[in-house]
C-alpha cells in the first residue's frame, strides 16, 4: 500500500485541522465521500486485470479503514471539546450570590389601617369575621331589604360574575361588606337557637369591595370594614360612644368630632352617615365623610332569623382606604392600588 500511505496521512491531517464537526465532516467528504480520494481508487479497480484486483483492493480496503479510524478518533476528540466547553460554560459559581426574589418593602398601608381597625374593636370587645367577596344576590340585596328592581339598588352598581346562584340569579363581586351582617348574624342565631338568652352580636368584618367606579377617590377594587351590634338593648347612643371611641383610637387624638348626618339606606331605619372633623392638624375645620350608619332595619333584623320584636341594634360600613387616606395623607386612592415600591415604602 505503500503509494496509498500518502493519502492517509493527508487525510489524518486534515481531519487533525477540523476545528467544527461540520469542518470534520467536510473533510471526510473529501476522502470517503461519493467523489472522495479513496471512491476514486475503488473505481479504479474496474479497470484492473482480475489477479490485480484482488491485491488492489485489499490495500485500498486497509487504507480505507486507516482513515475511518482517524475519522473516528477526530469525531470523538471533538465531542469530547464540545462537552467540556459546555460543562464550562454551563457551571454554577457557588461563590457568587444567588438571585432572590425581593422582598416586600412592608405591611401595605391599607394592611396596616385595617390591623389597627381589627386591635381596636377587638378591644372594644367585637369579633372580627370573614366573608365571601363572591355573593348571591339574596345576601348582597334583598337580605338587606333592598329588594330586586329597587332604584335604592343602583347606588351600589356592581359587577356580576358569569354564575347563577340556585335561584337564577346572577352571583356578583359584592359591592360592599353588609351581606356579612345576615351571614355571621344568621349562624350567631342558629348557635343559640332554643336558648333562653343569646350573647349580643358583636363583630367587625373587613374586606374587599367592588363597584363600577374609578377615580382619585374611587377604586374599583376598595376596602370596608362592617359593624353590627344587635342585642335586647342596644341603642343609637351605643353607635355614637362606641364610633367615638374608635375615631379618637385610629387617629390618637381626642381633638375630633362626630356629626351624623340623615341619610338613607334599605337596611337601616333610620340611617345616618357619619362624619367627623378634625379640631387640630392639617386636616383642622372640614367635616370628612367616613361612614354609613344606622339602626338595624327590622326586616334585616328577621331575615337574620331572629325576632324584631326582641332584638334591635346599629350598624356602619366605612371605608378602610377612607381612613387610611386620612390617617396618612394620602390625596389619591389609585395610590394604594399601583404597587409602586417608591410609595410604599414611606409607610414602613
Ligand atoms: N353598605 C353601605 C355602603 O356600602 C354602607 C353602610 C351604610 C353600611 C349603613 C351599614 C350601614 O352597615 O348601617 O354604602
Amino acid at each position: 500500500m505503500t503509494d496509498l500511505l500518502p493519502l492517509v496521512h493527508e487525510a489524518q491531517a486534515d481531519f487533525a485541522q477540523a476545528v467544527t464537526p461540520a469542518d470534520l465532516e467536510n473533510a471526510k467528504a473529501r476522502y470517503l465521500g461519493k467523489a472522495g480520494r479513496i471512491t476514486d481508487q475503488l473505481k479504479g479497480l474496474a479497470a484492473l486485470p482480475i489477479d490485480e484486483k484482488k491485491a488492489r483492493g485489499a490495500l485500498i480496503n486497509e487504507a480505507k479503514q486507516q482513515i475511518e479510524a482517524a475519522l473516528n478518533a477526530r469525531r470523538d476528540a471533538l465531542a469530547l471539546t464540545e462537552l467540556l466547553a459546555q460543562l464550562k460554560s454551563e457551571s454554577l459559581d457557588v461563590s457568587l450570590p444567588g438571585r432572590r426574589r425581593g422582598n416586600g418593602v412592608g405591611l401595605h398601608p391599607i394592611s396596616r389601617a385595617r390591623e389597627r381597625i381589627e386591635a381596636i374593636f377587638t378591644s372594644m370587645g367585637f369579633d372580627v369575621a370573614d366573608g365571601p367577596e363572591i355573593e348571591t344576590d339574596w345576601y348582597s340585596f334583598t337580605a338587606l331589604n333592598n329588594p330586586e328592581n329597587h332604584p335604592a339598588r343602583s347606588m351600589q352598581d356592581t359587577f356580576y360574575v358569569d354564575v347563577k346562584d340556585e335561584h337564577g340569579a346572577w352571583l356578583n363581586l359584592r359591592p360592599h361588606t353588609s351581606p356579612m351582617q345576615v351571614r355571621y348574624a344568621k349562624a350567631h342565631a342558629l348557635k343559640y337557637a332554643g336558648q333562653a338568652a343569646m350573647p349580643d352580636i358583636r363583630v367587625i368584618v373587613p374586606g374587599r369591595t367592588y363597584r363600577v367606579d374609578n377615580d382619585a377617590t374611587h377604586s374599583p377594587m376598595f376596602h370596608q370594614v362592617e359593624g353590627l351590634w344587635i342585642g335586647e338593648n342596644v341603642s343609637f347612643k351605643d353607635l355614637k360612644v362606641m364610633y367615638l371611641g374608635f375615631i379618637r383610637a385610629f387617629f390618637e387624638t381626642d381633638d375630633v368630632k362626630l356629626r351624623f348626618r340623615p341619610s338613607y339606606f334599605p337596611f337601616t331605619e333610620p340611617s345616618a352617615e357619619i362624619d367627623i372633623m378634625f379640631e387640630s392638624g392639617p386636616l383642622q375645620g372640614k367635616w370628612l365623610e367616613v361612614s354609613g350608619s344606622g339602626q338595624v332595619h327590622p326586616q334585616v333584623v328577621r331575615n337574620m332569623g331572629l325576632d324584631a320584636e326582641r332584638y334591635i341594634g346599629f350598624a356602619f360600613g366605612s371605608g378602610i382606604d377612607r381612613l387610611a387616606m386620612l390617617r396618612y395623607g394620602v390625596t389619591d386612592l389609585r395610590l394604594f392600588f399601583e404597587g409602586d415600591l417608591r410609595f410604599l415604602a414611606q409607610f414602613t
